[in-house]
Order: C-alpha cells, then structure tokens, then sequence
C-alpha cells in the first residue's frame, strides 16, 4: 500500500516521478505528493493534494517545481486522514528533509514523545513525520550521510519502505527498506526507486530488489547498498520480464472486465505451465519424494480471496490426497503458538506476493525451522525470494484491486497440486495427470460459454434490477461455501453492500431470521447429489418465508431451479471443479451491480491492490 517513485539522473524528476506514479495509483489513491531539488537552487520545493494523482497534477500545472532528484507519492491511510496535511512527503521543521514512507513505524509514538520533549513540533497525525525529525536530530551531532541513515534506522521499529530527499546531499536519494517493499531501476546516468518495478518499466528493466533491512544511496552514477549494520552489500540486478511491468485496458471499460474475459485464457495457461513441469522442475518446489510420503497434514495460508482459494482447494487435497488440510487467515495465523508440525508443510497463497500478513507468516514458520512453499502470481515478489519452494500462478499482471484472473488461476493449479502429489504418494498412475489437465481443458471452455451467454442479460435486465437492493445473505454448502464467500467479499469491494455469508445448512440455526423479501439470497449449488439435496432444503426454507431467490445451479438440478427467481445454469464438469464453473457469472454479477452503482470498479474506496501492511 502507498506508491513510492523517486528519481535522480539529468532529467526532469517531476515527470518520471509523475508518470511512475500513475503506474502506482492501485497501491493508494486517497492523497498524492512530489518533493525535489530544485537544480538552480537547491532548495527543497514539494506539492500535496487529497484525492487521485489527478488532484496533483491539476496543482503542478503551470508551476516550476522540478529538479534532477526527486520523490513522488500516493497514500492509503493509516495514521490520519486523507487531507493535504497527512499526504506524504513529510518534512522536517525548517523543510530541507522530506521523507515518503509506505507501512507503520510501530514505535512512533515514543518516538513522537521524545521529539517533543527535545522541541520539535508535528503539523501531521501520521507516524512518518517522526522520521524527518529524526533525521533533523541526527545531523545536528553527526556528520557522513551513511552515518546519519544508520543511526537513524537503529531507533524505527516496524515495516517501512521510504525515500528520503535532504537538502545537505542534494545529489542523493536514500532509500530504506525493512519489511516491506522497494525496490531500485538501474540505468546509465539516472536510477529509479520505486516501490513495485512497474513504475519505471519503460526506462530499464534492470532491477535490485532490495534487501530487507538494507538502505541504499543512491546517485545519478550508481547505487551503494548497505545493511543496517552499515556493512556493505554486493548485489546482482534481476531483469524483469517485460508482461509483468505495464498492462492495458484493451479497450474494456475496466481492467476488472479485461481480467474477468482473461480467465479461459489463463486456465489453459495454466495447463500449458503444467505440463512444462519436468520431474527437475518438479523438484525444485521442495514436494520432494520424502516430503510428500511423509505429509499428514498441509496448512494453507493466505488472505483475501487467496484464502478463499485455498478453502477451495483443501477439498481437494482431503478427497484426492487423503490429507488433512486447514486454511489459516494470515492475519490470526500470526498469533498462533508454532509446535509438532513434523509431519506439515505450509503453503503460502498470494497474488502479489508481498501481502504482510502472509509474508510475516512465511517468516515465522521459516524461522521456527519449518519448510516453506509458496504460491504466488509475481515471479520477482519478495514471497517467491523468501520460501524454500514456490509455483508460479498464471493470471499474469492483475491491476484491479478485485481479485478475479488470480482467484482462478490459484484454484487451478492446486487441482493440479492435488493430482500431482497424488501421483508422487502413488495414489494415482500418471495417466491421471493428463486426465485432470484435461478436466481444467474443459472447464476453460464451460467457463467462456456461461459467460458470453449469461453478459447481456446480467448487464442490461439482472443488474439493474439486484443493484436497487442493500442487503443480501449469500449460502454456498461443502464446496460452493468458500465460493459463495468469495462471491460476498467481490459485492462488498466494489459494491459496497452488506453482504452476510453462510453454509447453507447454518441458516436455520439463526439467519433465517433475516430472510424477507427485500434481502436476496444467493445460493450456490454443488455437484455431488447428497449435498445438492440438501441445498434444495435451504432453497425452501428461503420461499417458505417469501425470500427472494438467485441461484447458480448446474444443468440438471431442475427441483432447485424450480425454486428460482432468477438462475443461471452451468453444463457438468468435473464435481471438485463445479465452483470455478461459476466463478465467471459470479464476478460479471458483481461487476454490472457495481457498474451500475457507478462506483469507482478499479479502484474501490478505502482500499489498496497490495496490502503491504499488517
Ligand atoms: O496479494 P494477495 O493474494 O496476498 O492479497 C490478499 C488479499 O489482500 C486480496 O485477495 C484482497 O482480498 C482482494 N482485494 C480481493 O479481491
């Protein structure tokens, strides 16, 4: 969360700054900033403004401030509101240092307190302004700009990206990061810092993603990388693969649309990624022989929708690898006592790959001596660097902040997971491997087909009519529960409504309380005909009280669909894949209930792409 671009080199640094940041706008948009150097000068001149970048360079229109150093900003709220005061960069009394920081310094208010006591005066509510304070103390008793950083970092507790811009060393940025991401564009004569490499795509792919616990100087001529021990560091630039730096709308109206349209795509990608997979390849992932022989018990953990991939998924795994599996939310996961997990591995799921709550959880299993597996979408993320093994997902570059192409592509490669490890335990022969991969063939195609049927009628009669409501209770039962979740989460981002979600077999024990006809009950139905005549139980007890009924049914289950108010039918596929048959309706429905709200579908309020704090 908050977008970070700085730039030194001959350049004008306010229109790198300016352009990276657009690239950034997903990480937050609720206020915007741009300090630098003014060459002539030397001075340090800035501008800030609430809202979108938009505000920003509305404001720098027709005025000077630039320079061949400088920083830029987008925020997403942590300490303060969104108002001008609390948009980044902070700056110290006498405005010659100025700090953009993304993630929490959690010592800040001691920190704060002692400023104070020492004289020194706050115009934020934000914990970053500590930091220029902190900068200003220093270099009143020290001197050597290395010196200065290292005693400064020695005192911030917590998970920090930031760039510093001083007016005593006007050809340097400095760039700091513990535990959270930022990384530096190397180039002849100019460098970027940024805090995804998106940012600087057009200018070099040549990237050093930084250490954790490491600051950087960095000049127009090079970059020095240090520890925060002072010592140091050699380092070996990564090329960035060029799909993963830029995306474009191609001519959708949203990415959201775009990335909803990518998913047949994406599943046959993620065959093709598959079927790649050698028996080397294999190994790297760390499921070696003994590993997967010798595994009781998989824990996932994730956030968001990843989570909800991976309550899909533990279905699999239980059904065709007979092991226990618990889904673990990243963020309680954090809180939990670590012990006899001998027989576990831990699987870590993330699109971005730079989640905190996951990322702190894969540092603690690690540390507590533990193997660590990963599944994420960004190949260069600091997830994919930190686990012992880790599979790439095949969604590709996701801009909007819903999670759709990502969700699929995660629940597609664990089917193939499961069948994978089946095969290595010997519960299944090696034919079943091409079966499966066969099976999400067919599903990338059913997956297409109900969504070209169903886009029209969802955009121009459904829509309209479900967008008049406020409140909804979605049900899914065994399978279709953590779909429906994920369907609940998908309204409640870009809609805006009150969404409560249940196994369906919950709703008699109490929410039936809520059911009447202005609350929609959505139900999705499963594949597997015990469960499936359970889920016409819960669709009665719904008419029985005169609620009104959406339901996701599969071809065939005509006694539930008789109980419809509004249905989509989806052909057969196979049973453990029948909830990302519905995945693509589900997420046009969201999206044209959103659309017509005319809410902000790419950048929903209050929310960021990647949730880089904890
Ligand atoms: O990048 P990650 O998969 O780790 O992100 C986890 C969640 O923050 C993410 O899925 C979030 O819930 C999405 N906005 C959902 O659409």
């Amino acid at each position: 969360m908050c977008g970070i671009v700085g730039y030194v080199g001959r350049g004008s640094s306010r229109a790198f700054v300016m352009s990276g940041l657009e690239h950034l706008e997903y990480r937050g948009y609720d206020s915007a900033g741009f300090a630098c150097i003014e060459s002539a000068s030397g001075k340090l001149l800035f501008a800030k403004a609430v809202g979108s970048l938009h505000s920003l360079v509305r404001k720098l229109d027709g005025s000077s401030i630039d320079g061949s150093v400088g920083v830029g900003h987008t925020r997403w709220a942590t300490h303060g509101a969104a108002t001008e005061l609390n948009a980044h960069p902070h700056f110290s009394a006498d405005k010659t240092i100025s700090v953009v920081h993304n993630g929490i310094i959690e010592n800040y208010g001691v920190l704060k307190q002692r400023l104070i006591q020492q004289g020194y005066s706050f115009s934020s509510e934000t914990d970053t302004e500590v930091i220029a304070h902190l900068f200003d103390e220093v270099m009143q008793r020290m001197s050597g700009l290395e010196q200065v950083v290292q005693a400064v970092v020695e005192q911030l507790q917590g998970a920090f990206a930031c760039v510093v811009l001083l007016e005593r060393y006007p050809d340097y940025l400095v760039a700091i990061r513990r535990r959270s991401p930022l990384c530096i564009g190397l180039s002849s004569g100019q460098q970027f810092v940024a805090s995804d490499a998106a940012a600087f795509a057009e200018h070099t792919r040549d990237v050093l993603f930084m250490p954790d616990s490491s600051y950087a100087l960095v000049e127009r001529a090079g970059v020095r990388l240090f520890s925060f021990a002072g010592l140091p560091l050699d380092y070996v630039p990564m090329r960035v693969d060029a799909q993963w730096l830029r995306s474009t709308k191609e001519g959708f109206e949203h990415f959201m649309l775009k990335e909803i349209y990518e998913q047949k795509r994406v599943l046959q990608e993620t065959v093709a990624f598959c079927s790649t997979l050698s028996q080397d390849a294999w190994k790297q992932t760390g499921f070696s022989a003994e590993v997967v022989h010798d595994l009781r018990e998989l824990f996932f953990v994730a956030c968001g929708t990843s989570a909800h991939a991976a309550q899909i998924a533990a279905f699999f795994f239980e059904q065709i690898d007979q092991i226990r599996v618990s889904v673990e939310l990243a963020s309680e996961f954090r809180h939990r006592a670590l012990f006899g997990f001998d027989h576990s591995v831990f699987v870590f799921l993330s699109q971005s790959g730079e989640t905190a709550d996951t990322l702190e959880s894969l540092r603690a299993v690690h540390e507590a001596g533990l193997r660590t597996f990963s599944l994420v979408n960004v190949p260069q993320s600091t997830m994919a660097r930190e686990s012992d093994g880790h599979l790439l997902t095949q969604a590709k570059r996701e801009v909007s902040v819903a999670s759709t192409k990502s969700f699929t592509s995660q629940v597609a490669l664990l089917y193939w997971l499961a069948f994978r490890i089946a095969y290595e335990k010997g519960l299944v022969p090696q034919d079943a491997l091409a079966e499966c991969q066969q099976d999400l063939l067919v599903l990338a195609e059913v997956f297409e087909e109900v969504m070209e049927r169903y886009d029209s009628f969802i955009a121009h009669d459904w829509a309209p009519r479900y967008a008049a409501y406020e409140k909804f209770i979605f049900l899914g039962r065994q399978i279709s529960y953590p779909l429906a979740r994920e369907a609940a989460l998908k309204l409640k981002e870009i809609a805006y409504c009150f969404v409560d979600c249940y196994q369906a077999g919950e709703l008699k024990h109490g929410p039936i309380a809520l059911v009447e006809p202005r609350v929609p009950v959505f139900l999705f139905s499963v594949l597997d005909e015990g469960v499936y005549r359970k889920l016409i139980g819960s669709a009665q007890e719904v008419k029985a009280r005169e609620g009104r009924l959406v339901i996701f049914a599969f071809e065939g289950q005509d006694e539930l669909i008789a109980l419809a108010d509004d249905v989509f039918i989806i052909p057969h596929v196979k049973p453990l894949l029948g909830p990302l048959a519905m995945t693509g309706i589900m997420q046009l429905c969201t999206y044209h209930i959103a659309r017509v709200l005319g809410h902000s579908i790419d950048k929903p309020r209050n929310l960021a792409k990647s949730v880089t704090v904890e």
